[in-house]
């Protein structure tokens, strides 16, 4: 197959959008297909670019150029390769107009993949909403990454055909018992029982809810270290509470770290936590959560929110446990019982494992898509 791949969201910005695009790009490749994606220029793309077995196609964005310059890209690359679908990598009108007009005019399929929230701030803008229809009813089949985005679709009225894509993780490269000497010596690990966040500092996320419930865990697992991996706007704030609750000694941000310690990172972890919860209403909401995934491949026990599409990422009591994001006690007794309990957390963990190298590899993923696209274009 010929795939035209088409997002905003691609490394090398960092997050799940971008994480799940780029592999999903690297699976159909190495399955033999041939997949371009058109995507705005970033900084430190080229060097990005240049390593991958798809081909990258960058535009730059002009705010009042946004939805013309892919548009147009989109048409002289379709001319040239006659692609027989096309993929469009998250909910945005100004990416997917080239893709409706294709479909119109010469009926090119496409698939349209959403992600959580991306779908409702597209469709809550008045100029966007009747375009934004349009292209969601037009569209061969959309993807949603959990059951609870695709009934947030629905919802929406939307009645066509979906199904759900969780994204994956390399269970290759994301493995357990790694050696992690070089993380104990850079972050000063050596003795601490560690808690491990990874995300973007977004407010979604929870720290906030961990951090006010470290005091409680502190009491009773004195060499506890609260490790936060990760950059965004909330830092300042976080900080600013670390300080608040008295809690320095008991707290470390890492900041965001190279792709290549991140495996060796959550090794070290006794407990992964993530309580993200939903904002804006319920629109703003973890959509699934790799990186409850990507921990679960290292072996480790994982704490969700129950909120979202979480309940996708973690089978709660099998893989990890999921607690009421705004219950700071009992997220607290969680984080405590597990950092207690070896033997259990070890379980959680090990099914965690189990379930990445049955369901959740990267190549498992890889094959799902290409039987997906392969039926729409046949
Ligand atoms: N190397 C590195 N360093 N990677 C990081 C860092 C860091 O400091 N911080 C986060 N990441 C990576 C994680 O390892 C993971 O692969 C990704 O960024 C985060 O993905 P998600 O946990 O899925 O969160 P998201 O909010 O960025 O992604 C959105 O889309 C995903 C895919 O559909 C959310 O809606 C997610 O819920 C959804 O799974």
């Amino acid at each position: 197959m010929q795939i035209l791949c088409v997002t905003q969201d691609f490394p090398p910005n960092s997050g799940g959008i971008a994480v799940f695009l780029h592999n999903l790009c690297v699976q159909l490749s190495r399955l033999g297909h041939l997949v371009d994606v058109v995507t705005p220029t970033r900084k430190g793309c080229v060097e990005v670019d240049v390593s991958q077995p798809y081909r990258v196609y960058r535009y730059d964005c002009f705010r009042w150029l946004s939805c013309i310059v892919p548009f147009c890209r989109m048409m002289i690359m379709h001319k040239q390769r006659h692609y027989d679908v096309i993929f469009i990598g998250q909910f945005m009108t100004t990416h997917a107009m080239g893709a409706l007009v294709l479909r119109r005019l010469l009926r090119v399929p496409y698939v349209i993949l959403s992600h959580g929230n991306d779908m409702h701030y597209c469709i809550s803008n008045w100029i966007d909403k009747p375009v934004a229809y349009m292209i969601l009813h037009n569209a061969s089949l959309i993807l949603s990454n959990s059951h609870t985005t695709a009934k947030h679709i629905q919802q929406r009225g939307y009645q066509g055909p979906i199904q759900i894509l969780h994204p994956g993780v390399k269970a290759d490269e994301f493995r357990p018992n790694m050696d992690t000497l070089e993380v104990v010596k850079k972050y000063k690990l050596n003795g601490r029982r560690v808690v491990l966040s990874v995300s973007r500092l977004v407010a979604r996320k929870g720290h906030d809810s961990v951090l006010r419930a470290l005091p409680n865990v502190v009491k009773q697992i004195h060499n506890v270290l609260y490790l936060i991996v990760g950059q965004g706007k909330e830092e300042t704030r976080l900080r600013r509470l670390v300080t608040e609750l008295n809690l320095d000694k008991y707290v470390l941000f890492a900041g965001y770290v190279e792709q290549k310690i991140l495996p060796a990172l959550y090794c070290i972890c006794d407990v992964f936590v993530m309580p993200s919860f939903a904002l804006d209403g319920g629109h703003d909401y973890e959509g699934f959560g790799i990186v409850y995934i990507e921990a679960n491949a290292c072996g480790k026990p994982v704490i969700g929110g129950k909120s979202g599409g979480i309940e996708d990422a973690v089978i709660d009591g099998i893989t990890g446990l999921l607690v009421n994001p705004d219950d700071v006690e009992k997220i607290s007794k969680t984080i405590t019982m597990l950092l207690k309990d070896k033997k259990y957390a070890s379980e959680l963990g090990k099914n965690g494992r189990n379930r990445v190298e049955c369901e959740l590899d990267w190549e498992i993923v890889g094959k799902k898509i290409e039987e997906i696209l392969v039926n729409i274009v046949s």
